[in-house]
């Protein structure tokens, strides 16, 4: 299916908006869920599409899943045991799919693991998770487009990642925690969503330390038991719409975040001059008359997010000068800028480094998203361009914007 949003330009956004729970916790968690036996109930998980290919990978691997009428999901393992293998057709859709490998292994020993899909931002391949696993005594193969993994005799040991990748990080998590002995991660990611994960673990009765440092100890337990748990609010979310924002001259609350989980976005909006204040039940931001050029490094928790590079490229485009942004997370997340371009903005790329020269306006123009963030960011530049902006391949935008037209229109924007 094609999907198309519409944007007409020139509105300040004012209002409040809510940030629904966190897409990258939400679908480990939805991973980890096939762990527990009974019942697990996850509450805030954003009904986004990434979160459905998730509920058709479950469903695909026997696992019930049923969305209640208070919002919340509910996910049901069989007590015979599931299906260990996912399928192609499914994974390619979702690189998050390659986290049922260490579900699988720490609860059933076996997985089949079809190589996973998701953003074209990279080559984002998964030699971490599989030295992760590898050292914890999983036996691999990689074989016509499949991880063929079995972990019969496997045991806690210490393993230290050469980059502290989320995804392996929480592989490695799973799979240890249900792991006889003592696992050691060095080097492990400290994003809010592995602390998300291990509180998530520790509540069905895992035995998880250390999660948000970079050393993460576990104690591999026999038996997880269902539970009920509130997933976090979507950090780069909240930071998407204080861009919109920051871009479109306005003021908006974001309701329903963590501050310390945005101090890293806060930081750069407010260097860019737009005012921001936390105020009872969630942060303020008030554009000021002049955007401010400013420099970015993307890097791991708790450096400046990767996920927020593009939205804030949409908004240097507008400074009064030249930003400079480094990519050092993604090789290949600078394809926004063909489409910044389309629209008026002037912006080099040298390798991983991106040289954006602010202008006076951007012009409404048809785009396309290239992946989830970069559509975020179109649409950014689209509330601050003269007349329309057409963003085709939408569909990429709503993989991880729960409502975005209506949270958008709520704020006054023209959108449809
Ligand atoms: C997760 C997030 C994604 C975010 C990213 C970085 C989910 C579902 N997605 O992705 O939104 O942008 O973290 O914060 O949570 N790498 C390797 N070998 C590996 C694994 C990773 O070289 O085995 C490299 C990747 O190519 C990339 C870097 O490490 O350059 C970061 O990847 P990683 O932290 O693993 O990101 P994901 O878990 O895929």
């Amino acid at each position: 299916m094609k999907e198309t949003l519409i944007i007409e330009g020139g509105t300040p956004l004012f209002g409040r908006v809510r940030a629904s729970g966190a897409k990258n916790a939400g679908l480990v968690l939805m991973a980890a869920s096939i762990m527990a036996d009974g019942e697990t109930i996850l509450d805030n998980l954003p009904r986004i599409r990434d979160v459905e290919v998730m509920i058709d990978i479950l469903n695909s691997i026997n696992v019930d899943t049923c969305w209640k009428d208070d919002g919340s999901l509910s996910i049901h393992p069989p007590a015979g045991g599931i299906n260990k293998q996912t399928s192609y057709e499914l994974a390619k859709q979702l690189r998050a799919s390659n986290l049922f490998l260490g579900a699988m292994l720490g609860r059933e020993k076996e997985a089949i693991i079809s190589l996973p899909g998701g953003c074209d931002i990279g080559s984002r391949p998964m030699d971490l998770h599989i030295k992760g696993i590898q050292a914890l005594g999983a036996e691999v193969a990689i074989e016509h487009g499949y991880i063929y993994a079995r972990a019969k005799n496997a045991s806690g040991a210490r393993v230290y990642l050469d980059f502290p990748s989320v995804g392996a990080t929480e592989n490695i998590m799973m799979m240890a925690a249900m792991t006889p002995g003592q696992s050691i991660i060095e080097n492990a990611a400290k994003e809010p969503e592995i602390v998300d994960l291990a509180n998530f673990l520790n509540s069905m009765g895992g035995r998880i330390r250390g999660a948000g440092t970079d050393i993460i100890k576990i104690e591999g337990v026999q038996q997880l038991k269902a539970c009920r748990y509130a997933i976090i609010p979507d950090r780069i979310e909240a930071g998407t719409y204080m861009v919109a924002a920051a871009i479109s001259g306005g003021e908006v609350i974001v309701e329903n975040i963590i501050p310390t989980h945005l101090h890293p976005i806060v930081a750069k909006i407010q260097e860019t001059g737009a005012y921001v204040r936390e105020v009872e039940g969630g942060l303020l931001v008030r554009a000021s008359d002049k955007i401010l050029p400013i420099d970015i490094k993307t890097l791991p928790y708790p450096g400046f997010p990767t996920d927020m590079q593009s939205q804030m490229m949409a908004l240097l485009c507008l400074g009064e000068g030249s930003s400079v942004i480094v990519e050092n997370v993604f090789e290949n997340r600078f394809q926004i800028v063909d489409e910044l371009k389309r629209m008026g903005a002037s912006i080099k790329v040298e390798g991983h480094t991106a040289v954006v020269k602010g202008v006076k306006t951007l012009y409404g123009a048809r785009v396309k998203a290239t992946d989830l963030r970069a559509g975020a960011a179109l649409v950014l530049a689209g509330l601050a361009a003269q007349g329309e902006t057409i963003i085709e391949n939408a569909t990429h935008i709503f993989r991880g914007y729960e409502n975005i037209r209506q949270k958008l229109t709520n704020l006054g924007a023209k959108v449809r």
